[in-house]
């Protein structure tokens, strides 16, 4: 359906990056940036090509957003929302977030300058890539994804924003520290600050979206789900249920997110990590109402004893 729309749109703005030496000026530190026409990475939502800091010749990506244009004002407050709360969150070694160095709009030739405009993002190349089928140790876990994840999501949740995308893609090594990537699918919590809302669109991604996503509820406790099931990714070095996926899109869906919950993960563990699958179990409860969230993180971090007390036991009664 719109799939060939959307094909039409990529290849424009391919050609447009390709023919084009574009250089890019962010609209408020004004730093200038070169497009250059090496595509590293392209998904449902993106592009993402090499870019150079005129300046300084540091090596860069530039993500431009090949679903929609800025011409959609409420794509555009979305944007512009999780782009000055990215602004101003830079400190990666504080706030975990991949550091935005420059947004703006590309001006595409073909179409009137407004319409046609596409969200362009600037960040720093992290070397080390994504974290899918990737296995870390436990002690890597426990010391740095966990708190970096925690702080990360945190830190979006306090500044008004859901991230909807926890998942081992997402996750980036950069200056020696673990960061959380690709806030395309951030959206606003919104005024009321409610604890769940519904949103204008599914997003989901099998294996790690929380049940409720499904039915457009969307809330901070899916994102502590999400952030569950990456931790069992990592921890076996890919989805535990990954062979549910050869099943088709929405049979794996049902099998992830089904009320077996943690126990239909079936995941060992070695008997000294046993803390990680209390972890795992407190984010990825069925009822939203009933998972942990950061505070159980931050406990769990303290104390694992205490944690199991407060959030297994107790929950077993
Ligand atoms: N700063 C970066 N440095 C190196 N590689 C990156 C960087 N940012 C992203 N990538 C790589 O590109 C891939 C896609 O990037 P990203 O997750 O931002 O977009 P996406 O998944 O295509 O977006 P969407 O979810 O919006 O479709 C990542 O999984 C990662 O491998
Ligand atoms: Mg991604």
């Amino acid at each position: 359906m719109a799939n060939t729309l959307k094909m039409f749109n990529s290849m424009e703005i391919r050609e447009q990056v390709l023919s084009n030496a574009h250089s890019f000026s962010d609209q408020v530190s004004g730093n200038q940036y070169t497009l250059l026409p090496n595509l590293i990475g392209e998904g449902g939502e993106a592009q993402l090509y090499e870019a150079t800091e005129i300046l300084t010749g540091r090596k860069c990506v530039a993500k431009i957003d090949v679903s929609g244009i800025l011409g959609d004002l409420t794509r555009r407050k979305h944007w512009e929302g999780i782009v000055s709360v990215l602004r101003a969150h830079q400190n990666y070694h504080e706030h975990h977030l991949l550091p935005l160095l420059a947004a703006g709009a590309l001006k595409a030739q073909w179409s009137d300058a407004f319409l046609g405009e596409r969200a362009v993002e600037i960040y720093p190349f992290a070397s080390s890539g994504n974290f899918a089928d990737v296995k870390l140790p436990y002690a890597v876990l426990r010391d740095d994804v966990v708190p970096a994840l925690a702080t990360a999501i945190d830190t979006l949740h306090g500044s008004g924003f859901l991230h909807r995308d926890i998942k081992p893609e997402n996750l980036l090594r950069f200056d020696s520290c673990f960061v959380l990537s690709d806030f395309s699918t951030a959206v606003p919590i919104g005024q009321e600050n409610r604890d769940v809302f519904i949103t204008a669109t599914v997003r989901r991604t099998v294996g790690y979206s929380a049940p409720e996503v499904n039915f457009q509820y969307a809330s901070r406790a899916c994102d502590y789900f999400s952030l569950g099931l990456t931790l069992a990714s990592l921890y076996y070095g890919g989805h535990p249920l990954k062979e549910a996926f050869k099943c088709g899109g929405d049979i794996a869906f049902y099998r992830i997110t089904d009320s077996a919950g943690f126990d239909g993960l079936g995941l060992t563990f070695k008997a000294d990590e046993i803390p990680l699958a209390w972890l795992i179990e407190a984010l990825t409860r069925y009822q939203a109402k009933d998972r942990c969230d950061v505070e159980g993180v931050q406990l769990w971090l303290r104390n694992p004893q205490t944690f199991y007390v407060k959030y297994i036991l107790a929950n077993q009664h």
